[in-house]
């Protein structure tokens, strides 16, 4: 007999049979259950629409809630569509297992705790929970896609998710249901796209009321702190109108620690969505700014990384950051985007290329300073006398930021792309990270046609790689080194045991200012070249070092 059912496989492998029709009706069953007697029991039902990154921990979160009496005071239905990518991530939930890999052990903990022991966090695939909500929290993505590597003019919000979505919700809740959007989206899409989609299923189903819709974003970062970056810390919000800002506001100070991390109250959606566009630009154009002078330390003799260091010590330039092999992570390439397209396709400007200039250019730079990292690695070889097309080449992490296994939109992923196009044999290790999607599943994965891959030629071997854990072991015969991300297993390696694990003198190339001028300096001893993102002054080292030696 054929078998037509379809699997949702986790990233362990995992399979997970996706729900059939016939299996809807019970399913709400079970949550109208569990809704009565929670609502008996006192407590308000709290539905996280898309229980990704974000919406997974948020859950726990609001279901960890207890009121001034010490009791839990919310019931929390965590909804995912039931997609063959996601599907899996809502019997995991159910176990107590967390879907999202977090290096911050409250969030399994605080995951098991919800589910098992206070069994306040179920998930369910079946969105008619949102008929059983008193406050719907919406954190589905809403992603910005670029349709060229280097040129985000040419990109737009994928708004279809947030959409669907918002019309799900406005068919489905009671009018009085709370409806708060924490999705990073472009500015004017609260007031201007989701309420009236809103609007239009409460006129079609006869309900008088406006629908109460709020928006706060998020500002979780990825990392041991991944919970006190959504609970302990400062959020910003707003509603639609006075009743909907008033419910916000209530339900952020009954689920967060707005004592001791005050909210900031917005006097408009627009408002609260372009603190968060603005706040991500910012950060993004301050890191793109420093590309120039890195290009300009390494071209004069100069240290890039002791000039950040010499500003740093003046309190008012303290928050500078090099830049390392691009920026990454989910939301700094993409924010920004979503600011530049809102202005023309949500408030309807036709001269957003004129007065977008800095946004767009930072965007730009930072998406494509991974590509310059290729070519130290082949003049390193070069000055070695060897090249790059069938050259062994490690690249020492693969995710965005030092001591987290998150790789979304690395600079890593570019320079494994490119130096794969100029005929480099790549292999990568990461203390942290299992599997590299990006390359791995590089046909699907952020979504089919969407991979960079499309932007190079001869990637097909790079869904072989296999992220490994021994350094020694990976070093082994490699020709050159690239340490891309600081993490701290990186910090300390000593330039004689690498050689050692080599097997010969390497090309070492730095894209963090994580060498030691003493490291560089045996490197070069040792008949290693160095070759650094920002960091000029090496080759004064590699001078003294040969005349030395002379
Ligand atoms: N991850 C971060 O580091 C971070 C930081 C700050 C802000 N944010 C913002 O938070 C938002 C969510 O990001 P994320 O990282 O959690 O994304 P994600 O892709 O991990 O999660 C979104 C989830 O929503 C699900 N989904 C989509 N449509 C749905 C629907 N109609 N019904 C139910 N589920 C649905 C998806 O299947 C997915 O599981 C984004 O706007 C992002 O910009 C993320």
């Amino acid at each position: 007999m054929k078998n037509n059912v379809t699997y949702s496989v986790n990233p362990s492998g995992e399979k997970f049979a996706l729900p059939k029709k016939d299996e809807y009706e019970q399913e709400f069953i079970r949550l109208e259950k569990l809704a009565d007697n929670a609502r008996k029991e006192g407590k308000e039902i709290v539905v996280v629409m898309g229980i990704g990154f974000v919406g997974a921990v948020m859950a726990a979160i609001v279901a960890d809630t207890t009121d001034e009496n010490g009791r839990n005071s919310k019931f929390v239905i965590g909804c995912q569509r039931p997609s063959i990518r996601s599907y899996w991530k809502i019997p995991m939930l159910n176990k107590g297992v967390s879907p999202v890999k977090a290096e911050d052990p409250e969030v399994d903990e605080m995951i098991h705790r919800t589910v098992v022991e206070k069994q306040t966090l179920v998930a369910t695939y079946n969105s008619d929970c949102l008929k059983l909500a008193d406050c719907v929290v919406v954190d589905v993505q809403c992603d910005y896609s670029k349709q060229d590597l280097g040129n985000m003019r040419t990109g737009e919000a994928d708004m279809a998710a947030l959409e669907a979505t918002m019309k799900t919700i406005g068919d489905k809740i009671s009018p009085h249901c709370l409806v708060l959007i924490e999705t990073t989206v472009a500015p004017g899409t609260t007031e201007f796209v989701a309420w009236p989609i809103m609007k239009k299923a409460f006129t079609k189903r006869g309900i008088d009321s406006t629908p109460l819709l709020a928006h706060s974003f998020e500002r979780v970062m990825p990392g041991r702190e991944y919970v006190s970056s959504i609970r302990d810390f400062w959020r910003v919000c707003s509603g639609c109108d006075n009743e909907a800002r008033k419910r916000v506001e209530k339900f952020l100070h009954e689920v967060l620690n707005t004592k001791d991390f005050p909210l900031t109250v917005m006097d408009r959606p627009i408002e609260s969505e372009t603190t968060k566009i603005v706040e991500n630009s910012y950060r993004a154009t301050i890191l793109a700014y420093l590309n120039e002078w890195s290009l300009f330390a390494e071209r004069n003799g100069v240290d890039l990384i002791k000039v950040i260091n010499a500003i740093k010590m003046r309190p008012t330039h303290d928050n500078m950051i090099f830049p390392g092999p691009g920026i990454g992570g989910y939301c700094l390439p993409k924010d920004g985007g979503l600011g530049y397209w809102a202005y023309r396709h949500i408030l309807g400007f036709e001269d957003g290329d004129e007065i977008f200039k800095i946004t767009p250019t930072a965007i730009d730079i930072n998406d494509t300073r991974a590509l310059h990292v290729a070519q130290l690695v082949r003049d390193a070889l070069r000055n070695m006398s060897r090249y790059i097309a069938g050259s062994d080449v490690l690249l020492c992490g693969a995710s965005y930021r030092q001591d987290v296994g998150d790789t979304r939109y690395s600079g890593s992923e570019l320079v494994m792309r490119r130096l794969a196009e100029m005929g480099a044999e790549m292999y990568v290790h990461d203390p942290y990270v299992e599997h590299w999607y990006e390359l791995e599943n590089q046909d699907v994965y952020p979504a089919p046609g969407h991979s960079w891959s499309r932007f190079f030629r001869n990637q097909e071997n790079l869904q072989e790689i296999k992220v490994q854990k021994d350094l020694p072991a990976a070093l082994k015969g490699v020709e050159a080194m690239i340490l891309a991300v600081p993490h701290e297993q990186y910090l300390q390696l000593n330039p004689d045991d690498i050689v050692k694990w080599a097997g010969q003198p390497i090309a070492v190339i730095d894209c963090f200012g994580i060498l030691t001028d003493d490291a560089i300096r045996r490197y070069f001893e040792l008949g290693c070249e160095v070759k650094a993102l920002g960091r000029g002054h090496i080759q004064r080292i590699k001078k003294e070092v040969k005349n030395q030696s002379s």
